[in-house]
């Protein structure tokens, strides 16, 4: 979350007042839970933004116009993390090209991954990101889904002591990568992990979970939703009693607050390219959450379904 020079410049536009407003809005909303990662102390809001999917292959201005109403309304109601990487087809370029429009860099803690074969593939593709985010700094770099992971993180490492990127982590979202990204767990040295939880696919819960709070390491969910799976699950079917003693209104603030309330688990970061998906989301990092027998209960009724 720093300032680039381009940003400097850009605040200087017209853009700042578009900020200004944005940040007025802001402080009329109640702030959004946070947490701390562990290694910094930092603290980040429990939800966050993806941009896998709905991203990659925006073009036109039809495409771009809701996906940039949707950062708009994410960074006026506080959301800082927005996570992406260089797979997701044009979803890095289109992010850059986003937060560059609304003049919202300062703001954002910007989570980026590598996955290349070799360290040449890594390094360019690294600074293919820098370019396409059009950003100096990257918050976080991740290398995913293992690949080629003992290379990557040495490049991470030293990116990291240049002051490029501030926190390096690593990523996956397959079972069956689990037992490997464990033993890389003990081995390394991580600020983050990313891995796949929700309610209805709780198996990162056993071991990689519990491991990353051990090994002091900050978590993100990737596919919160299961790539809407719960939302398949839930269909028509009307919120328990037990929502409104969450301060839930909906079944995505329901599977969000499942997540969050994990002691060890830092940031979920549910795929929204739709501004009512952000007001929705973003509740999920305000109000009451469940507690050990409230999970419990939670877990039944999905089990149950
Ligand atoms: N290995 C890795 O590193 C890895 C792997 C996978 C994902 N990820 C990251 O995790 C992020 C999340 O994964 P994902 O986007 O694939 O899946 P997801 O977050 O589980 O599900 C996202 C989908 O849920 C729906 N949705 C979101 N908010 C909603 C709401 N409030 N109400 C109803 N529906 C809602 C949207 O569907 P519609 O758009 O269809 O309406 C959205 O596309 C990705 O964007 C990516 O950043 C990382």
């Amino acid at each position: 979350m720093h300032a680039t020079r381009r940003t400097a410049l850009v605040a200087l536009g017209a853009g700042l007042a578009a900020g200004l407003a944005g940040r007025g809005a802001a402080a009329q909303q109640p702030a959004l839970i946070r947490k701390p990662i562990p290694s910094s102390g930092e603290m980040i809001p429990v939800i966050g933004l993806g941009s896998a999917r709905r991203y990659e292959e925006a073009r036109t201005e039809e495409d771009l116009a809701p996906l940039r109403e949707t950062f708009r309304r994410f960074q006026v109601l506080g959301g800082t993390v927005v996570d992406t990487a260089p797979s997701y087809g044009n979803a890095e370029a289109i992010m850059g090209g986003l937060v560059a429009d609304l003049n919202i860099r300062p703001d954002l803690f910007i989570c980026t991954k590598v996955g290349a074969d070799t360290p040449e593939q890594g390094r360019a593709q690294i600074e293919q990101s820098f370019r396409n985010l059009r950003t100096e700094r990257i918050d976080l770099l991740a290398v995913h889904n293992l690949r080629d992971i003992t290379n990557q993180l040495a490049i991470l490492r030293e990116l990291k002591a240049a002051g490029r990127i501030r926190y390096v982590g690593a990523t996956t979202s397959f079972d069956r990568q689990y037992e490997a990204f464990e033993a890389m767990m003990r081995r390394e040295t991580l600020d983050a992990i990313q891995i796949d939880y929700a309610l209805d696919n709780r198996n990162a819960a056993e071991r990689i979970i519990p491991l990353a709070k051990e090994r002091g390491m900050a978590v993100f969910i990737n596919l919160p939703f299961g790539r809407g799976s719960v939302f398949r699950a839930t269909q028509g079917k009307p919120l328990p009693d037990w929502a409104a003693e969450i301060d839930c209104t909906s079944w995505a603030q329901v599977m969000l607050k499942y997540l969050v309330s994990h002691d060890a688990v830092t940031c979920a970061v549910p795929g929204m390219a739709q501004a009512r998906y952000v007001d929705d989301n973003l509740k999920a990092a305000q109000g009451r959450m469940p507690d050990a027998a409230l999970r419990r209960r939670m877990e039944q009724f999905i089990d149950a379904l």
